[in-house]
Order: C-alpha cells, then structure tokens, then sequence
C-alpha cells in the first residue's frame, strides 16, 4: 500500500482559534505537500496537546471538529491523506510513557517553548514540560520523513530526533528519523501590534492576530490598525520596519509577488493603499474557506465519517510502532 511513500505528520492545537500564522506557516504548505504524490500524509488535530493548559470542555469539543473542517476547507483531501483527533489513537498516550522513561528532565526544561508557557502561567502542570515528548512520539509512530511546520516548533523537532536516535542506540532501530520542513517564508507571522513577537492564537490583544474565521470586515480592521512606523516606505527591512516586513511577508505567501515586486508597486505611496491590499489579499484567501467551513461543520455526519476512517488507518500504522516498542523495552506481550 503506502510501504515505500514518504511519510508526513504534522497537527495544530484545538486550543484556540486558528491564525493566519498557523495557515500560512503550516496548513497552506500541508495542502501543497498533498498534490506532490509521493507522500502519505497524516494530519492530526492534537487535543492532548491542547489540555496541557486549561480548557473549557465544551470549547475544546467545538474547537477540535472546527480545526478538522478547516482543514478539509483549505484544500486537504480527505480520499488523499489521513486525518485524524489525536485521542482516538490512544498508540500516543502509551507510546508517551515508554519514551518519557528514556527523555531527561533537563532537555524538557530547556525548552523555549516551556520556558515562555511556564513563565506565562501560575500553576504549571506536568503536561507543559512532558508536551514534546507527546509531539515526538506523535511523529515517530508513524515512521515519518518530514514535519511541515512553523518556525517555533524547530527545537521540538530536534529534540524528536534526539530522542529517536537515542532509543534506536539503546533498543536497535525502531524508528525513522524525521526531518523538519520549514517554510522559507512565512514560517514565522508576526504580531500586528508588536511585530516583535509570533502571531499567537493566545495574545492578548485581538487586534495582534488575525483568525481564520475572522469576519472580512474584522480582516480588514486589523489590517488597517496594524503597526507600522513613520518612515512611510515600503521596504523589506526586518530590523528597522518589522511591521512593514510582517505585513509584506503575509502579502508575499499569499500572492506569490516578490518582496522587490512589492517595493516596487508601492513606491513612493505611503502605508494606505498596502495595508489595503493586503487586508484584501487576506480576505480573497479566506472568505471561500469561511463559507467551506460552515458548511462542512453543518453536516456533523460527514465530519465523523472522516475522522473515523483517519483514526483507523492511523490506528493501524501507530499500533504497529507501539508494539515494537513494548517488545524492544521488554514488556510481555498478552496472552492471546
Ligand atoms: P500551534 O497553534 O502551536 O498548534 O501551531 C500549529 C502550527 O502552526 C505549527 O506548525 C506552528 O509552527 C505553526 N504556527 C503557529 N503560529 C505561527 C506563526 N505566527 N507563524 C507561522 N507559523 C505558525
Ligand atoms: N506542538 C505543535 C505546536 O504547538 C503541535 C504538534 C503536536 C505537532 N504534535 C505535532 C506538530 C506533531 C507537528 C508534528 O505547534
């Protein structure tokens, strides 16, 4: 069947609304990967992973089938790739513990991620520290080549193929090595109001990110209201205009226009007529997948069709792994 294909994995987090940063640093290159025929594709959405914060139940429920629809609304195809809710695969839980058993307590605690969530909140749960470890086995359950995602999640990745390499010394091969897959741009979408900082479904300020389901009006709101500076050039210059190069880098994924095309079009113009652009682009790019989503979550029957076939398919692949583990750690199989 799929034996010889690469094999991608990657997930989001129902644990807020989608951004535009987790559709251009990472659905939009999933739904290209598909076309290139090569691949076997899985993609998650990681609700374990959403629970190492707080979260309301019935929240977390809407949320969880949202991200699945949008993920079949942005192009994903659901007779192409797996898609799956990271519970019904219970291979991940399981598969957490074994090699939490063999993770060090320091290579958790160094990461940024950890150190950023842990600082944010009062009482830290375990579930923040061991969350990479989750993420690995995520990807190694499934033998996977490549993980398409955003720049933030590059120090879990290689702390997946530390951990992977490790057991694979102690125990023999058992895993692939996966590889990360970041895209060049957009890997990393900014704040609008402190183009300093990622764009974070989390942020505290709403005018600071822009949602996949944002009404068109609110898109160009924000758009308009985004930071810039008082040079009034259009000019890709991180260090000195970080919030005309956001801005640019958004406009750039979305129309394929180069960061020098771009210049060029708005020289000698000020910030309106850019910031209206861009406000458009965003709004051509996501209206259609609005409308799709709302009929997608409409038709709950379909949507579970879906995410039963995904947690088959992946329910198959992860056992296979898990198995392997628990006889290489030397854990008795049960009887028959
Ligand atoms: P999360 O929302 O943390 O579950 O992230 C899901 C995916 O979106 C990961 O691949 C992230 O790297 C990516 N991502 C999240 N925020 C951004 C951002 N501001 N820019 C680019 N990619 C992002
Ligand atoms: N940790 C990722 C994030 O916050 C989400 C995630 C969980 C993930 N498991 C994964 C991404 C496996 C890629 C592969 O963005």
């Amino acid at each position: 069947m799929s034996e010889n294909k690469k094999v991608i994995f990657s997930g989001i987090q129902p644990s807020g609304n989608l951004t535009i940063g987790n559709y251009l640093g990472a659905l939009k290159n999933w739904v290209k990967l598909q076309d290139e025929e090569e691949y076997d594709c899985y993609y998650c959405v990681v609700d374990l992973h959403a629970i190492t914060v707080k979260q309301e139940p019935a929240e977390l429920r809407r949320r969880t089938l949202e991200v699945l629809a949008i993920y079949i609304a942005a192009g994903l195809d659901v007779d192409k790739v797996t898609l799956f809710i990271q519970s019904h695969v219970k291979a991940h839980s399981e598969a957490q513990w074994l090699l939490n058993c063999s993770t060090y307590l320091g290579e958790l605690q160094r990461m940024t991620q950890f150190k950023d969530k842990s600082a944010k909140y009062s009482n830290v749960g375990a579930g923040l520290l061991n969350y990479p470890v989750l993420m690995a086995v995520d990807i190694l359950l499934y033998q996977t080549d490549l993980v398409p995602v955003g720049q933030d999640q590059k120090q879990h990745l290689e702390l997946t193929r530390d951990l992977a390499q490790r057991f694979n010394n102690t125990y023999s091969d058992t895993f692939k090595i996966p590889e990360p897959y970041i895209p060049k741009e957009g890997a990393k979408i900014m704040d609008l109001q402190d183009p300093t900082k990622k764009m974070s479904k989390s942020a505290e300020n709403p005018n600071g990110y822009i949602f996949i389901m944002d009404p068109p009006d609110v898109i160009r709101k924000k758009i308009s209201r985004a930071v810039t500076d008082s040079l009034g050039v259009v000019k890709y210059d991180v260090e000195n205009q970080p919030g005309v190069a956001n801005l640019m880098t958004i406009l750039s994924t979305l129309t394929g226009m180069s960061f020098e095309e771009i210049e060029k079009k708005y020289e000698g113009q000020g910030y309106a007529n850019f910031k209206k652009d861009v406000g458009e682009a965003i709004v051509a790019e996501l209206e259609p997948i609005q409308n799709k989503v709302k009929d997608i979550l409409s038709d709950k029957k379909y949507l579970e069709e879906v995410y039963k076939k995904g947690a088959e398919k992946a329910n198959y692949v992860a056992n296979k792994t898990l198995r392997k583990m628990q006889k290489k750690i030397g854990l008795i199989p049960p009887a028959r």
